[in-house]
């Protein structure tokens, strides 16, 4: 465990606390977060009528529990297998990222799970080797769709694919940098250029 158990966007206060419930933790959505926005995986829709969670665990019952209890019906595991994990493995931050062995309740706190490739974890610090060695390629390409986006100021498509592939070509031979990704997003052809507008002659309009 590092010395304060922080370090990267993971373990932030407002990330942890952003994706919790009022007052407690939600594997869920921590997990989901991690899945969709960090790593760019395309998840489906969750179904309309999933049930509300409790905001306090029933008496007996741990955050990760309440959680579980629910997700692990077959209706509900297919999806839920591929996100919670994840998340419980971020069990040792509170509702709001502060650190903790113990939750409310004073039950001690289980943050190992299976991941979806099947590899057992025991704590947040395993989740975070896992995700450097076998995950880096989808945490750069999706850092740089969304610096891309952020560059451009529009959602980025279909037709900045080439570009995007580039990047990550020209950064994989530079020990992925993040000086290499904004050059290379100042140099593109989006962001040096306007897309065609439909131009209008001001002295035809009169
Ligand atoms: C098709 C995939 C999918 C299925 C099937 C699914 N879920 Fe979900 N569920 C999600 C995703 C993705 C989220 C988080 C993002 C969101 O709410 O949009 C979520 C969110 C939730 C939440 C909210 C978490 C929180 O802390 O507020 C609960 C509770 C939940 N699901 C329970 C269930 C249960 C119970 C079932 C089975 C009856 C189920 N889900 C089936 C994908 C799924």
């Amino acid at each position: 465990m590092r010395k304060y158990a922080r370090g990267g966007i993971l373990t932030l206060g407002a990330t942890l606390a952003k994706q919790s419930g009022a007052s407690r933790t939600s594997p869920i959505l921590r997990g989901n977060w991690l899945c969709e926005v960090v790593l760019g995986e395309k998840l489906p829709k969750p179904p309309k009528n999933v049930p509300v969670l409790a905001e306090e665990p029933p008496e007996g019952f741990t955050e990760r529990q309440l959680t579980e209890r629910h997700s692990s019906d077959p209706a509900c595991s297919k999806c839920h297998q591929r996100i919670d994990p994840y998340g419980f493995a971020m069990e040792n931050y509170d509702a709001i990222g502060r650190y903790r062995v113990r939750d409310a309740a004073g039950n001690p706190i289980d943050a190992s799970s299976r991941l979806p490739t099947g590899e057992a974890i025991r704590s947040f610090d395993d989740l975070r080797s896992h995700l450097e060695t076998h995950r880096k390629e989808d945490f750069v390409r999706q850092f740089n769709r969304k610096l891309l986006g952020y560059a451009l100021g529009r959602s980025v498509q279909l037709s900045d694919e080439p570009i995007l592939k580039e990047i990550l070509l020209r950064q994989s031979e530079n020990s992925f940098s993040i000086q290499e990704t904004v050059c290379q997003i100042v140099l593109s052809k989006p962001f040096r250029q306007i897309r065609g507008k439909d131009f209008r002659d001001p002295a035809l309009e009169q």
